[in-house]
């Protein structure tokens, strides 16, 4: 695992987009696996910006997030894919047919996951997956469990998830119990991952997840298995790694 430290938010986001921009100048029909929540905001910022001055062109990039919420259509402001349309897909040169998420208003559940899993098959498998962590560990929505899960399924939100993405919506009730999720197993199977976390209320699960025991009670600490890992983090978030004298490039 190659880990990357940033003084700040600011910095942490500019690297990551560095790495997600040099995977699509290499390869610009590359496939890119993304994520919601509030710290890829910065990259995806950075990244509109760069397409915006035609230093980057993702017109021929084909993405898929992580996971949606079961019940949210395209046009629910708390949805992921308006948070995706709103913070990248709607700022930089993709086309709409390019960008893939899970249909939280898909009326099969079993048939919504079997066709996400092989819609990423037939795209040939994720080049870069980002993801953020969950305070509880989580990647996607794969919560703490008993093993770690496999292909794309349905989940239902740990309280802890639920009270952490209340702050999104008008109340904790409005805040929807089941997701989509790509599985351990998609996850896994990307070519390359970034991770990014940021802030001092991310240390300890960032310790966790990179130094602790590989555990499904940790889902993110199965990353220490994958052979190519980049972690960016900013000085807070990183700070008890670092401690614990975990190896940083700068
Ligand atoms: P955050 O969420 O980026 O909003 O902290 C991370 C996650 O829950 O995956």
């Amino acid at each position: 695992m190659r880990i990357y430290c940033a003084k700040d938010y600011e910095g942490m986001s500019r690297r990551a987009a560095n790495i997600i921009a040099a995977h699509v100048v290499v390869d610009p029909a590359c496939v890119l696996g993304l994520a919601t929540g509030s710290t890829p905001v910065g990259a995806y910022q950075e990244l509109s910006r760069r397409c915006a001055q035609g230093d980057l062109s993702f017109s021929r990039v084909h993405t898929v997030n992580l996971d949606e919420y079961v019940g949210l259509g395209s046009e629910h402001p708390q949805s992921y894919r308006y948070f995706m349309r709103k913070n990248l897909f709607g700022q930089i040169d993709i086309p709409p047919a390019n960008t893939h998420l899970p249909d939280g208003l898909a009326p099969d559940a079993e048939a919504e996951c079997s066709r996400y899993d092989r819609l990423i098959r037939e795209l040939g498998g994720i080049d870069l997956q980002l993801l953020g962590i969950g305070h509880n560990g989580h990647i996607g929505f794969n919560e703490p469990d008993q093993a770690f899960t496999l292909g794309t399924h349905q989940v239902r939100l740990t309280q802890s998830t639920i009270e952490a993405n209340a702050r999104f919506f008008a109340t904790e009730a409005e805040v929807p119990r089941a997701a989509y999720t790509m599985g351990i197993k998609t996850i896994m199977q990307a070519r390359a991952i970034l991770v990014v976390v940021s802030g001092a209320e991310k240390a300890d699960i960032a310790y966790r997840a990179f130094l602790g025991p590989v555990t499904p009670q940790v889902p993110a600490s199965i990353l220490q298995l994958h052979p190519h890992v980049t972690l960016c983090g900013d000085l807070a978030a990183l700070s008890k790694l670092m401690e614990a004298g975990a190896e940083v490039c700068g």
